[in-house]
């Protein structure tokens, strides 16, 4: 059983007030790891997500010392994936200089943070420059926790990973704690988990069943109806004996989605594929194209999107859902060809009454695309973390707070007794 939600309740940054933080040295490990393009950072999403337990922070005048990875440099120092271009970006947003340091430990770190006064902001940079991150390295956790006398960890999107600054350092400090955009990210999830309004429809799409068979296994229990549409529901429609012509499909798993339909029939849950697609000659935005009226391919031709009646249905009951769980695009939505689907469930989603949640960076993408990213209750920073959040699993970044909230209690009884 996860214990990512029952406890996570217990103490966030929101619990710690002037009282605890004046003065105080805090690390919040936050996730910045944005899309780059030649100009600098391409979305600012996850910046402006941690800005709540940054302007907390500062608000109660603590020292500030941020913490991210940026890429993923193999323990090296790759200048293209310094965190520089983002410390300019938050010192924007938050209206006062962020300080940087060149690296992430060490005694001229150490001196950076004993310089700072209460108030200032200091991002380190990349975490992944230092081998021991990934490693989660105990030693390199230590390094991290000599910065610091309280731990936030605010990186839902990383907390999947066992690194040394997601899930081991939080045994180093006096206290750790989840910040604000972790706490939101774990209450809106887990309430889908938990006790969902009904109807529950949750959506999955992208290209790989083998991506997504454990939040269907996992969610099929939990949901009213599971629609598949996108790369993944070829598999299944493969399964179901249809011809799929040259479309994207994992023979491997026919068996398992198989057995995926056969325990959405056992448990009585609705599971919906398309009914009809949008097929191309090939794959690229200018293909030769044609809708298919049955969820069919003739060898030569490929899948590409859902087709109007799907779009159509999907689009009606996510309308009349009581909450919405919505993951990957259902059609290659990043040719404009192909993004009728995507779009129908996005505009869907954005129109739902009752709870929505988005998860993963390409329905975010649909949705910033189609200027409706703030229509939706919670729109998750993580892709990974919330696909395996949503499977039930652990994640080691929130087990880390969880077992300091235990030392702390265990600590506080026996001082009692
Ligand atoms: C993400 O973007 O999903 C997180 O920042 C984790 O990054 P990673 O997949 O490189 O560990």
């Amino acid at each position: 059983m996860s214990t990512n939600r029952a406890d996570h309740r217990r103490v966030s940054v929101a619990d710690l007030g002037r009282a605890e933080l004046a003065g105080r040295r805090v690390f919040v490990r936050v996730d910045f790891n944005v899309p780059l393009d030649p100009d600098g950072i391409a979305d600012d999403t996850r910046i402006r997500a941690a800005l709540p337990t940054v302007r907390h922070l500062v608000k109660n005048s603590a020292r500030v010392i941020l913490a991210s990875h940026l890429g993923r440099p193999k323990g090296k120092v790759v200048a293209e994936l310094s965190l520089a271009p983002v410390a300019r970006r938050l010192g924007e947003l938050v209206g006062r200089p962020v300080i940087t340091v060149g690296d992430c430990v060490g005694p001229r770190v150490e001196a950076a943070v004993e310089a700072l006064k209460p108030g200032d902001i200091l991002l380190l940079e990349n975490l992944r420059f230092h081998p021991g991150e990934e490693a989660g390295d105990e030693g390199f956790a230590q390094a991290l926790a000599r910065l610091a006398d309280i731990y936030v960890n605010d990186a839902f999107g990383a907390a999947h990973r066992a690194h040394a600054s997601t899930a081991v350092m939080a045994r180093f400090v006096e206290r750790a704690v989840a910040g604000l955009l972790m706490k939101a990210e774990l209450e809106n999830l887990g309430r889908l988990l938990d006790d969902p309004a009904r109807p529950f429809v949750t959506v999955l799409g992208g290209a790989k069943v083998s991506d997504k068979l454990g939040v269907i296994r996992h969610l099929l229990e939990r949901v009213d109806t599971l629609i598949l549409g996108g790369g993944m529901a070829n598999t299944f429609l493969l399964a179901q004996g249809r011809a799929m012509g040259d479309s994207l499909v994992e023979p491997d798993l026919v068996k398992e989605a198989l057995a995926v339909l056969g325990e959405a029939e056992t448990l009585g849950k609705e599971l919906l594929l398309p009914v009809d697609l949008v097929v191309a000659r090939d794959f690229s935005a200018d293909a030769e194209r044609r809708v298919e009226g049955r969820p069919e391919v003739t060898d030569g031709w490929r899948a590409m999107d859902i087709g109007p009646r799907s779009a159509e249905r999907f689009g009606d009951i996510i309308r009349r859902a009581g909450s919405v769980f919505w993951n990957g695009p259902v059609g290659v939505f990043e040719f404009e060809p192909f993004m009728a689907g995507t779009e129908a469930v996005a505009r869907a989603v954005a129109d739902c009454p009752g709870m929505t949640v988005v998860g993963g960076g390409d329905s975010a993408a649909a949705l910033a695309r189609l200027g409706l990213a703030d229509r939706v209750t919670h729109l998750s920073t993580g892709g990974g973390a919330s696909l395996e959040f949503m499977e039930g699993r652990t994640l080691p970044g929130v087990a880390c707070l969880e077992r300091a909230a235990d030392v702390r209690e265990g600590a506080r009884q026996t001082e009692e007794s």
